[in-house]
């Protein structure tokens, strides 16, 4: 798999960025201070996720210090779309922030965080029980897809995965349809 033009460039303005990670589009990082940035193997950024390494509002204002601070994304962390990471901030291995969530501190690995301030709701494993008790229900907003992580889907796992979207996606709709 080929690294995105845009992780090939945080690399090489001294990012620690490991192997697996996937940006979506409109991703915002800070390339000014990329020393600052690590993302573990396997994260995820989804779309519009912005990265803040410093803060410079206090010295526009006043003409106080500016801050800066590390950011530290765990492997296989999932960033929800259009979420904000503060500077000096750490997301621990395998932990879920959910979309547009505004992230000021810390978050354990494998917790569940959303919200403005982002805030620890569960666990991962915790958010795995709430969707299997939802799958299990006559559930007519959602339809629920078994594939393995995209990083590690063969092509023969894509080909399958896309055959079952496309099945679901019909079933879905014909379960609207008829009523
Ligand atoms: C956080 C998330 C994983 C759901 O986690 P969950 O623990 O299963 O949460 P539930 O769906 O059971 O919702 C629990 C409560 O949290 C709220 N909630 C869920 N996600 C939220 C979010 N991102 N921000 C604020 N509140 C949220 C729900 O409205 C619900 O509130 P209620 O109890 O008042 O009804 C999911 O909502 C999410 O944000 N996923 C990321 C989606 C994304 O960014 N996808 C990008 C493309 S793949």
């Amino acid at each position: 798999m080929l690294d995105d033009e845009r992780i090939v460039e945080l690399r090489a303005l001294g990012a620690r960025i490991g192997e697996g990670v996937y940006f979506g589009p409109t991703v915002y990082i800070e390339k000014d201070f990329a020393q600052l940035l690590s993302i573990g193997d396997g994260a995820v950024l989804s779309q519009g996720t912005t990265i803040l390494l410093h803060d410079s509002s206090l010295n526009n204002v006043i003409g106080a210090a500016m801050k800066f601070g590390e950011v530290n994304i765990g492997e296989r962390a999932y960033i929800g779309a259009n979420s904000t990471i503060l500077c000096g901030v750490t997301i621990g291995p395998r932990a879920l922030v959910g979309a547009c969530t505004l992230v000021n501190s810390d978050i354990p690995a494998d917790a569940v965080a959303y919200g403005q301030p982002g805030r620890v709701m569960s666990t991962v494993a915790e958010a795995v029980d709430r969707q299997n008790t939802l799958r299990a229900q006559p559930d007519k907003r959602h339809f629920f897809v078994d594939t393995t992580p995209w990083r590690e889907r063969t092509e023969s796992e894509y080909a399958e995965f896309n055959a079952s979207l496309s099945r679901g996606i019909d079933q879905f709709l014909e379960g609207i349809d008829s009523e």
